[in-house]
């Protein structure tokens, strides 16, 4: 098991020292913050390096929800997602470092080399995985295995309060960095929404850093990017999630938000799924290659790259700077377990090799 790496205090610790929040020092912060000149008044916030073993945006998620688990006297959790989920790869790699075994209830998804990568790592190394054939069976699979079960079960890509807390956290980091001056105050903070955790908890970061008086001037417009189909990321899921996120502050011992709507920040920039969950677009292809030859952030074809295209398409309507929310875990991979893979079901063999490109 390695030791978690050492870490700056977590944003919502450093500015609300009181708040009762389990945490799990699980990343590096502050994620470093990076210019893109060449793509205009662009800026990217690179959660993609989060943390050395398995960075971008879930490691957030998961520094409250395992510490909820491990606090709760949970030594087993489970990750919910598709067969390529990053949350099910993020959950198994840091949940190891606690001592937490991982297991992970997957449905399929359109076999792309990106999510055969990370089936790979899943299989690799979760205590157990369970590969269903159909996401139709899906919840009454996970109701069915986990209702009378001890684990400490993750809703998908833990989008629930606690786990949303920890974006929470990264807007208020951020406000501290548009303070140091290394970047200017966003006009706009473009990103992928699947679960909707990351842009509910950032929702409710900006409006706390306003409150508490860190953000200089207007907040900006947070741009969710559905990679996943409505209602998934309806407009009131994701409003809906960032006010039970202000609602779970309080409890804690934050201050008393209830009076704000975070929905009034979010704009939602549908067009950019493509035929749906996981297939890759054209417009995301030629936004990674853009990113990539601008020095940006590396983009997937499940989630990063969608958000890229939506900001190439809309950075000169946009007014004022504009920053990339950078989700997409840019760190390698751990090595597979050969043995595992040969032993997987004989469904989950055919789809890994359907995912081989060419
Ligand atoms: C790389 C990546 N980007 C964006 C998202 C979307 O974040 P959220 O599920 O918090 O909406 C995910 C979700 O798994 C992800 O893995």
């Amino acid at each position: 098991m390695n030791a978690p790496e050492a870490t700056t205090p977590h944003g919502l610790l450093q500015f609300l020292p009181g708040l009762r929040l389990p945490l799990a020092a699980l990343g590096q912060y502050p994620t470093p913050v990076q210019h893109l000149p060449g793509l205009g008044d662009v800026w990217a916030k690179r959660e993609d390096q989060s943390s050395a073993v398995y960075g971008g945006n879930k490691v957030r998620t998961l520094e409250t929800l395992l510490a909820a688990a491990l606090a709760g006297g949970r030594g087993k959790v489970v990750a919910l997602g598709s067969y390529g989920s990053n949350h099910a790869v993020a959950a198994i790699l840091h949940g190891k470092r606690l001592g937490l075994q991982t297991d992970a209830l997957l449905f399929p998804q359109p076999a792309t080399p990106v999510a055969a990568e990370n089936l790979r790592v899943t299989i690799s190394h979760a205590a157990r995985v369970t590969t269903l054939r159909s996401i139709a069976t899906f919840p009454l699979q996970a109701w069915l295995r986990y209702r009378r079960n001890d684990s400490y079960v993750m809703a998908p890509g833990g989008a629930v309060p606690l786990g949303a807390l920890g974006h929470a956290g990264a807007a208020l980091e951020l406000a501290a960095q548009v303070r140091q001056g290394l970047l200017p105050a966003p006009a706009h903070i473009v990103l992928a929404a699947g679960s909707t955790c990351t842009s509910a908890g950032l929702l409710a970061g900006l409006l706390l850093a306003k409150h508490l008086g860190l953000w200089p001037g207007e907040l900006p417009r947070v741009q969710a990017v559905p990679v996943t189909p409505w209602p998934v990321t309806a407009r009131f899921r994701i409003a809906g999630l960032a006010r039970r996120t202000l609602a779970e502050l309080a409890a804690r011992g934050g201050p008393d938000l209830s009076g704000q709507d975070p929905g009034m920040l979010l704009v939602l920039r549908g067009g950019y799924l493509g035929w749906g969950y996981g297939r890759p677009t054209r417009s995301g292809i030629e936004a990674a290659a853009s990113f990539m030859l601008h020095g940006g952030p590396p983009l997937d074809t499940t989630y990063a790259n969608k958000s890229g295209a939506a900001l190439l398409d809309r950075r000169r309507q946009l007014q004022g700077p504009v920053l990339y929310w950078s989700t997409k875990s840019s760190v390698p991979l751990p090595p597979d377990d050969p043995e595992k893979l040969a032993n997987a079901p004989a469904h989950v063999r055919r789809w890994l090799r359907r995912c081989v490109p060419g």
